[in-house]
């Protein structure tokens, strides 16, 4: 086979590039290791920045984000006994978007199938060759059979677990990682949502954060121990503990009912430099990974697509290379600037094993700070509603 584009992942950043290159008159052929059920099994955050509104609409797939998504003024951040609300509209001239990832990922394949483009599920041994080479090449199994395509780049989209970052070689690739001390546990319940905007909550008994998906969907989380798994955690004992960690009369409001998913997820920071190595391009969790904390995972990755989209666009219409030669220092320039926001933002709302009452005080000042200053919520929702690209 041959392609313009081989996609290594069929996740959301994989599939918004597809679409925005076929929008564009460009071919390529998406590969997933798993299949279409399973990637829209995968429960992921909800709140899309501006600029991947944009992008869905560039690809043409905006249209269920714009009638079912809710515009999200502000937020609100309690601790101790205060609760205070940071106006996104208000402070930056931006609102946000509540919309599920996983309802992106639903509208991508959508569009995907209705124009028809390519895409291989359950491929196995996903190979890259001659990446530093003008002719690369990707070799693959599906089904029992060898496959190759034949392509001018190639697009790793594949996530952290895949094999696209490893293909750049150790002397060249640098990768930066901090692992924190705690996980997210999830609860996803067919239960109006507590408040009509989220809540970040930074409790004595740890972080919790009340979100949804939709006036009957919500999801919540608390922050737990590594070694907890959710089979540990009963409905009772989740709802209890997150009741214990929201302000009282929030808690007094929650309405329960049971889990219609649970899931446990480590935080991590990451980042490999470069994110590019010849023809081939890192974008989304196969180059970084950020805490949930901000909800910045797939709008990253939807920057990444954006800067890459711009420069093979760019060499396709004109046959010029600076958008692809600057891919990578413009993509990790902003990359760094939300790995920052994402880990200050978790420091800022989780209780830690080792805090000292030191680091507590520092942690209140700096929420105190923040409730009281208006520079200090610019800088805030500048960085949460999403800087530019
Ligand atoms: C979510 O709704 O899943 C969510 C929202 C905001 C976050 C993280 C997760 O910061």
């Amino acid at each position: 086979m041959r392609t313009q584009v081989a996609i290594i992942g069929g996740g959301p950043s994989g599939l918004l590039l597809a679409q925005l290159l076929h929008r564009h008159g460009i071919d390529s052929v998406v590969l997933e290791r798993k299949t279409k059920d399973y990637v829209l099994s995968r429960i992921r955050a909800g709140v899309l920045e501006q600029g991947l509104v944009q992008l869905m609409e560039q690809a043409g797939c905006a249209d269920r984000l714009r009638s079912k998504g809710h515009v999200h003024d502000g937020t609100l951040i309690a601790y101790g006994d205060t609760m205070f609300r940071l106006d996104f509209t208000d402070l930056t001239g931006t609102p946000v978007i509540v919309y599920g990832q996983t309802e992106v990922t639903r509208d991508l394949y959508a569009a995907r199938e209705a124009a028809g483009g390519p895409i291989e599920f359950e491929v196995e041994d996903v190979t890259i060759h001659d990446a530093d080479t003008d002719r690369p090449h990707v070799t693959y199994n599906v089904g029992g059979a060898a496959r190759r395509i034949d392509c001018d780049f190639i697009a790793g989209c594949d996530g952290f677990h895949g094999v696209s970052r490893q293909a750049i070689p150790l002397t060249i690739r640098r990768e930066y990682e901090k692992v924190y001390p705690f996980g997210w546990l999830g609860v996803l319940s067919e239960t109006p949502p507590v408040n009509p905007e989220l809540i970040y909550a930074n409790s004595p008994r740890g972080f919790a954060l009340c979100s949804m998906r939709s006036d009957t969907l919500s999801r919540y989380y608390i922050q737990c121990s590594l070694s907890d798994k959710p089979e540990d955690w009963t409905d009772a004992a989740f709802w209890q503990e997150l009741k214990r960690r929201i302000p009282p009369d929030q808690a007094e409001r929650l309405v329960t009912g049971p889990s219609i998913e649970k899931s446990i997820a480590p935080l991590r920071s990451f980042v490999t430099e470069p994110m590019r190595w010849g023809r081939l391009f890192l974008c989304g969790d196969a180059a970084h990974i950020v805490p949930p904390t901000g909800a910045k995972g797939l709008n990253t990755a939807a920057s990444d697509v954006h800067y890459l989209f711009t420069g093979l666009r760019q060499f396709y219409d004109t046959g010029a290379t600076d958008g692809i030669d600057s891919y990578s220092a413009k993509a990790l320039a902003r990359v760094w600037k939300v790995e920052r926001f994402s880990w200050w933002f978790s420091s800022l709302m989780h209780r830690y094993p080792d805090q000292s009452d030191f680091d507590l005080r520092i942690q209140i000042a700096e929420l105190e700070f923040l409730r009281t200053n208006r520079a200090a919520q610019q800088a805030m929702a500048e960085n949460y509603v999403g800087l530019p690209y």
